[in-house]
């Protein structure tokens, strides 16, 4: 006993041996955690219903990021029963597995959006972002009227959406190539939408933003606030989990 604590003193007392000998402990645990990542094909388990982004929903993301809007809104359910029972079921990974980059955010001024997807109608959505008070007395949540005067950005969709395919969203060339005709597609009541349907399944189609005639930024943002948390269907989930 007292020559292995002998032994360690010299370590101690020998900082070239001590570093190396630390060195030493870290690159083990160091392996022991990275060297399963080289073995497998993907950390995110994979779940059914998830799809890439229509463009005018990742135009729409775009708007959220360019606003600012994860500073006052997560989007992360977590596994607690206190957020599962006000917000729904708790985030997957493999829901924002084509964020990039994610909006998990880190402050909630305001409720988390990760399932607000389908909770209101368009038409709620619009009033609320171009006056929040008008719906939501007490809100403290800035006016983005001007969102409703902007024409969205179509040109530049193609090259967003193969930016992101670059990254790894899946994207398929009928994808790409059809990127500005879909765009156009989804906010028009007029349009033809099956094959934009097909495409990106429970794509939210038809007028969002109240006005028809115009494709705005408005139209963008509702559309992707509409289809979050919307893709994965729980019911399939639910027995596993334990969770509604
Ligand atoms: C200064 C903080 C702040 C910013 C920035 C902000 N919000 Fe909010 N938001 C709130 C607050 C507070 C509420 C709760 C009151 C209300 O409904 O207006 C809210 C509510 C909401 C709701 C309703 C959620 C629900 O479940 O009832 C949506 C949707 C929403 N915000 C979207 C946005 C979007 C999109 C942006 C960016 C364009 C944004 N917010 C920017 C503070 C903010």
């Amino acid at each position: 006993m007292a020559s292995l604590l002998d032994k360690h003193k010299t370590l101690e007392k020998n900082a070239t041996l001590l570093l190396v000998g630390s060195l030493l402990v870290v690159s083990i645990g160091g392996i022991v955690e990275i060297a399963p990542l080289f073995y497998l094909q993907n950390t995110i388990e994979k779940v059914e219903g998830m799809r890439p982004y229509t463009p005018l929903e990742l135009a729409g993301r775009n708007i959220y990021i360019r606003e600012g809007c994860y500073l006052c809104h997560s989007q992360m359910i977590r596994p607690f029963r206190d957020e599962v029972e006000r917000y729904g079921h708790y985030s997957l990974a493999a829901e924002s597995m084509y964020d990039h980059p994610f909006q998990w955010g880190s402050k909630r001024t305001g409720p988390d959006l990760a399932r607000v997807g389908g909770r209101y109608s368009n038409e709620w959505h619009v009033q609320h972002l171009a006056n929040p008070r008008a719906v939501v007395p007490e809100s403290i949540m800035p006016s983005y009227a001007y969102l409703e005067e902007k024409e969205v950005t179509v040109r530049s969709i193609g090259e967003d959406l193969k930016a992101n395919e670059d990254v790894g969203v899946p994207y398929s060339d009928d994808m790409l190539a059809n990127a500005e005709a879909d765009m156009r597609a989804q906010a028009d009541p007029n349009a033809d939408t099956a094959a934009l349907l097909k495409r990106y399944p429970n794509a939210n189609v038809g007028d969002l933003d109240g006005d028809p005639t115009r494709l705005t930024e408005m139209d963008a943002l509702v559309s992707y606030l509409q289809m979050l948390g919307t893709l994965v269907n729980f019911s399939t989930y639910d027995d596993a989990t334990g969770y509604r």
